[in-house]
């Protein structure tokens, strides 16, 4: 009998279809709605092997139900929708979805700063809202994105490729990591900074660090009030990471210029969200590695991972 994968959201067939002959695929059968808990949980209970995404909350009680499971494969490269630890105490393996998406993301991170600074998304309303009568010296004018200073905090692969596009563009680039970068410093000039003392002299700010419990609102008020008036704020990584109210405290009270963001605290986020008030912000519906060739990537490296742990062998990209 081939193993049996629970697949918690419809994924095209033509993914499937290579690997249909080993596994036993089930599958929650709606494209654009996550699966309801009691199902994932009654879902668990008899599979092999899951591939998730990060709209599925992968806790303690799920591995509880999840008797046969050898592997949940998330469909993403962070991780933080993953009880790791209860993972590991029953022996399941966990795996995600580095590299695959990396340029991808640093395509989206960059296309974000760049309608912030230049204000693309209000100038492409205002023709659409019939505002625009004349030319004018300063109409619509934003900042300038080369030669300006950018701040990278969580400098893994996405940082890395964020800095190798702000190079291009004659960016100083300074960056925040748990860890030096030696290989981006050497290579990209990338110069290490303590976090205050990057807040304090980047024109932009990008979030790029993993959700953990040490960087969970690490963009707070004191962070907010580091950040120079035309500091404009970047968050392609995940919304915990920021506290939303003092953000959009900062915002309002033109304390920094603008916020590009394709994440948030609680996700999906409406029209009423307090953020969308405010003309100085751009709002993503999540769509970093939302490329069609990425996604598909990203699904078949899913699919190696349980194909590898299913056979006994090492899992191409695990969570450590
Ligand atoms: C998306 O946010 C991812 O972590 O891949």
């Amino acid at each position: 009998m081939n193993p049996v994968i629970y697949v918690t959201r419809k994924i095209p067939e033509e993914v499937l279809q290579p690997y249909q002959n080993m596994f036993n695929f089930r599958m929650w059968d709606k494209e654009d709605v996550p699966v309801p808990r009691d199902v994932l949980l009654k879902e668990a209970a008899t599979a092999d092997g899951v591939l998730c995404l990060l709209t599925e909350n992968i806790d303690r009680e799920f591995f509880d139900y999840a008797k046969n499971l050898k592997i949940v494969a998330n469909m993403a490269v962070g991780f933080d929708n993953i009880d790791v630890e209860a993972a590991r105490e029953h022996g399941v393996v966990v795996t995600n979805t580095p590299d695959v998406l990396t340029e991808t993301t640093a395509d989206l991170t960059f296309a974000l700063l760049m309608a912030t600074a230049r204000r693309i998304v209000e100038a492409a309303d205002y023709i659409r809202e019939d505002k625009w009568q004349y030319w004018a010296p300063y109409l619509l004018a934003g900042s300038d994105v080369h030669g300006k200073t950018i701040g990278i905090v969580g400098m893994g692969r996405i940082g890395e490729a964020v800095a190798r596009r702000a190079r291009g563009f004659g960016m100083s680039i300074l960056y925040h990591n748990r860890s030096r970068q030696e290989k981006a410093e050497q290579e990209l000039g990338a110069v290490y900074s303590d976090f205050t003392d990057l807040l304090q002299k980047a024109d932009f700010v990008v979030s790029l660090v993993p959700l953990t419990e040490q960087t969970a609102k690490m963009f707070d008020r004191d962070a907010f009030n580091n950040m120079k008036s035309s500091a404009i704020f970047i968050n392609v990584s995940r919304g915990g990471t920021v506290d939303e109210e003092a953000l959009y405290d900062a915002l309002a009270a033109n304390e920094i210029q603008a916020a590009g963001l394709d994440v948030f605290a609680n996700e999906p986020i409406s029209s009423e969200h307090q953020l969308l008030e405010l003309d100085n912000v751009v709002c993503l519906p999540h769509i970093g590695s939302a490329s069609e060739a990425t996604r598909t990537k990203m699904l078949e490296l899913c699919l190696d991972n349980l194909k590898a742990v299913l056979n006994g062998e090492e899992a191409i990209t695990p969570v450590k």
